[in-house]
């Protein structure tokens, strides 16, 4: 344990932060960390490592659900904020703010297409909420089309257009005019998509449905069935935005631009919560006579903002991309073996960049090995549409050694549950 901390209980986490965390915050995560035997206290970040208060080095293969594309405290990046800290926190909102149009202009400059006018918040939901309410007013119209499988958020709009049951049923009624088709299935939504749709939201890739890639005609038959229609398209990046995927953006894969680009994630550079959605000027100007129709206290902020374009700074200095594309490529056919080798394990994978899924033939195997890594120092997270699915999206500049460290250890440890999995 770092020396400058005091012990705080007998376990390995502390048991008494696990049982605060219960008692202030929340029961259900306190009893699943428990649950899961994972109970050791995060401390400190650097590059793809973490090291916990016991000073247990992890290997981070899952970069907190894809926040932390430039790697834990990235000195870039923690040079540009405190920089802004020694001028100024958040922002007076009575004068201009120079770090939040510096971000802009450069989101504007880095996104393909004509995307330009950026509203600024802290999440994806949020970034998502701005789309939503932007194409309905823009449009005049109030049907949205998304799709199944297809996540973007919690918050009641963004909700509507998220997929799964479990985190919607218990919050109805959610907001009208919500429909929902199946993914990759451009027959489906040419059937959905008419003169009442406003716009068709969708992920790229699916990522929390456990990495679902789409045929290469998808996107751009999204476009083409939008275009006819009159309605817009919103592509959902928060996830495998900013290098994500082998590409600064997804869509660039695809050839095929948005309407509307939501973003949040690693735009923060992996320090502060920041989201955005970035819109053509054409469509974004329906906010122009009331620019306060829609907002946010501390969109924007400066702090926030000189994350965000030194997050951008570094994501192309360093190439973030092209290292995801390489990577990817070596990890996806690593994994390829592993599933040749345990096929009554692993029923497949799937990824693009370094957007990995694992995908189990038992869903309680995803578990195990999730839980059995963690305990070998290694940082792996499922999806949260689809459990049965593990997901591997490390810092995208991960230094190889580590990158092939942490995935022999995965393929040792599918070797060790494979015939505890074979007996149940
Ligand atoms: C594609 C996508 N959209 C939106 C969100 C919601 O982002 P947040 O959790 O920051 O609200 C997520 C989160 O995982 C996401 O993957």
């Amino acid at each position: 344990m770092p020396e400058e901390l005091s012990t705080s209980g007998s376990g390995p986490a502390g048991d008494d932060l696990l049982e605060d965390l219960g008692k202030y915050v929340n029961p259900g995560r306190s009893r699943i960390y428990r649950l899961m035997g994972m109970t050791n206290i995060e401390y400190r970040g650097e590059g793809s490592r973490v090291i916990d208060e016991q000073g247990n080095e992890f290997i981070d293969l899952c970069a907190g659900y894809a926040v932390l594309n430039m790697g834990h405290r990235h000195p870039t990046i923690i040079e540009a904020v405190t920089r802004q800290l020694e001028k100024m926190g958040l922002a007076t909102k009575t004068m201009l703010s120079r770090p939040e149009v510096d971000l802009a202009r450069s989101l504007a400059d880095i996104t393909p297409g004509g995307l330009q006018r950026s509203f600024f918040c802290a999440s994806g939901a949020e970034a998502v909420e701005v789309a939503l309410k932007v194409a309905r007013m823009h449009t005049g119209r109030k049907k949205i089309v998304a799709t199944e499988g297809g996540f973007h958020g919690k918050t009641l709009g963004a909700l509507s257009a998220t997929s799964k049951g479990t985190y919607r049923d218990a919050f109805g009624p959610l907001l009208p005019g919500f429909i929902h088709v199946p993914y990759d299935d451009l027959a489906a939504l040419q059937e959905a998509v008419d003169e009442n749709t406003a716009a068709v939201i969708v992920e790229v890739i699916q990522g929390e449905s456990g990495v679902v890639i789409p045929g290469d005609d998808y996107l751009p038959g999204v476009r083409r069935i939008c275009d006819d229609a009159g309605a817009l398209v919103i592509f959902d990046e928060v996830q495998t935005g900013l290098g994500r995927t082998g590409a600064n953006f997804a869509c660039e894969h695809y050839d095929v631009v948005p309407d509307i680009m939501t973003l949040a994630k690693s735009l923060g550079g992996g320090v502060v919560p920041l989201g955005a959605a970035i819109v053509l000027p054409e469509i974004f100007d329906v906010f122009d006579e009331n620019p306060w129709i829609h907002s946010s206290t501390t969109g924007g902020n400066p702090v926030a903002a000189s994350a965000g374009y030194a997050a951008l700074q570094v994501l192309q200095e360093e190439n973030l991309a092209e290292q995801a594309r390489e990577k990817g490529d070596w990890a996806l056919e690593y994994l390829k073996r592993v599933q040749y080798d345990y096929p009554t394990v692993i029923s497949g994978v799937s990824g693009r960049g370094l957007l990995l899924g694992m995908h189990f033939a038992d869903p309680s195997g995803g578990v195990m090995v999730l839980t059995e890594l963690f305990n070998r120092g290694v940082l792996v997270v499922p999806s949260l549409m689809n459990w049965t699915v593990m997901r591997i999206a490390p810092p995208l500049n991960i230094p190889d050694e580590d990158l092939h460290a942490g995935l022999k250890r995965v393929r040792k440890v599918v070797e060790e549950v494979a015939p505890q999995l074979e007996e149940m």
